[in-house]
C-alpha cells in the first residue's frame, strides 16, 4: 500500500457474533469482498442468515451480487493469508486477543491492515502480540455496526502514520464518521458508557426505580435515544461483564466494579436481546415486552 489504500484481497472479519455479522454486513454493502471467520460452524449458519437477511432488506434488486462476495471459514490462518484488511472481533477476552494478534503477525501479509474492534483494550498489548507491528490498529464499531456511524479509530505506540491513514480510509469507504482516539481504557464511548450503564444497574438493585422508569428517565430527560439498560441488553450482558472485568484489568478504579445483578443475570444465561432475556423479556421478533420484568 502506498499512496491509497488498497482493499483487493478483500476483508476477513474474525468473529462471527454481534459485531461480526454488523461489520461484514457493512463492507459487503460498500462492494468490499469479506470473509467471516468464526470456530463455531453453528454461529457462522446463523451469521449468514442475519448478513443475508439485512442485505436482502437493503438492496431489492443487485442482493445476490452483494452476497455473492460473502465467504464463510472456521479456518483463520488460510481466510486471512491474502486480506488486505483483518478485523478481529472475538469475545472480549485478553488471553484471546493476544493469541489471534500473535497468529495473524505470521498469517497475514505483512502490508495487511491488522484491526481490532475490542471496547476496552490496550491496542499497544495487541500490537506488541503480533511483534510490534506497525499495522496494528483499534477500530472500535459500535453496534449495529452496519447502522451505526461512529468508528472510534485507537493508535498503538507503534503504529505508523500510513497505519492511520489507511484505517480512517477503511472507515470512510464503509460509510462510517471516525474520531481519533488515545490508547486510553474505554477509549471515549466504554470509559464513560460503561459507567452509566453500570451506575443503572445498581440503581435497579437498589430499587430505586424499575428498568423501564430509568429507561425513560434518560430517554425523555436527557435527549438519549436509548436507555442505559436497553443499550446493555442490545450490547449483550456477557459482553457488558467482559467489558467491565477488562476495564478493571487496565485501571485500579473502583468505579468500573461489577454490579451483582449484572453478574448474576449471566450467571442465570439472561444474555439480553440475543436470549431474549436480561433487564428486559423480548418476543420472537425482538421487542420488548414491558414493562420491564426488574
Ligand atoms: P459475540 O459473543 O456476539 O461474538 C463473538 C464471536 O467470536 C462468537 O461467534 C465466537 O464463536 C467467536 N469466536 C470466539 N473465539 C474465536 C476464535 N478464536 N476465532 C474466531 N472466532 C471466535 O461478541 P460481540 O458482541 O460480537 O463482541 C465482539 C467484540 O466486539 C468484543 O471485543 C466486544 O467488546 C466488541 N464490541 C461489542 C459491541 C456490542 O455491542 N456487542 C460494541 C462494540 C464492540
Amino acid at each position: 500500500m502506498t499512496d491509497e489504500l488498497s482493499l483487493r484481497g478483500g476483508v476477513v472479519v474474525i468473529g462471527g457474533g454481534t459485531m461480526g455479522q454488523g461489520i461484514a454486513t457493512a463492507a459487503l454493502m460498500s462492494g468490499l469482498s469479506t470473509t467471516v471467520v468464526d470456530v463455531d460452524g453453528a454461529m457462522l449458519q446463523r451469521a449468514e442468515a442475519t448478513i443475508a437477511r439485512r442485505i436482502r432488506r437493503a438492496r431489492d434488486k443487485d442482493a445476490a451480487t452483494v452476497l455473492a462476495g460473502l465467504t464463510l471459514s472456521t479456518d483463520m490462518l488460510s481466510a486471512v493469508a491474502d486480506a488486505a484488511v483483518v478485523i478481529e472481533a472475538v469475545p472480549e477476552i485478553v488471553e484471546l486477543k493476544i493469541s489471534i494478534f500473535a497468529q495473524l503477525a505470521d498469517a497475514a501479509r505483512a502490508t495487511a491492515l491488522l484491526v481490532s474492534n475490542t471496547s476496552t483494550m490496550s491496542i499497544t498489548r495487541l500490537a506488541d502480540a503480533a511483534a510490534g507491528s506497525g499495522r496494528v490498529i483499534g477500530m472500535h464499531f459500535f453496534n449495529p455496526a452496519h447502522k451505526m456511524p461512529l468508528v472510534e479509530v485507537v493508535t498503538a505506540s507503534s503504529t505508523t502514520p500510513l497505519t492511520v491513514r489507511d484505517a480512517l480510509a477503511l472507515a470512510t469507504a464503509l460509510g462510517k464518521d471516525p474520531i481519533l482516539v488515545k490508547d486510553v481504557p474505554g477509549f471515549v464511548t466504554s470509559r464513560l458508557g460503561l459507567l452509566l450503564g453500570s451506575e443503572a444497574m445498581r440503581m435497579v438493585e437498589e430499587g430505586v426505580a424499575p428498568a423501564a422508569d430509568i429507561d425513560k428517565a434518560m430517554r425523555l430527560g436527557y435527549g438519549h435515544p436509548m436507555g442505559p439498560l436497553e443499550l446493555a441488553d442490545l450490547v449483550g450482558l456477557d459482553v457488558r461483564l467482559n467489558n467491565l472485568k477488562s476495564m478493571q484489568q487496565r485501571s485500579d478504579a473502583t468505579q468500573y466494579r461489577v454490579p451483582r445483578i449484572l453478574q448474576r443475570l449471566v450467571d442465570d444465561g439472561n444474555l439480553g436481546k440475543k436470549t431474549k432475556s436480561g433487564f428486559y423479556r423480548y418476543d420472537t421478533d425482538g421487542h420488548p415486552i414491558l414493562p420491564g420484568r426488574l
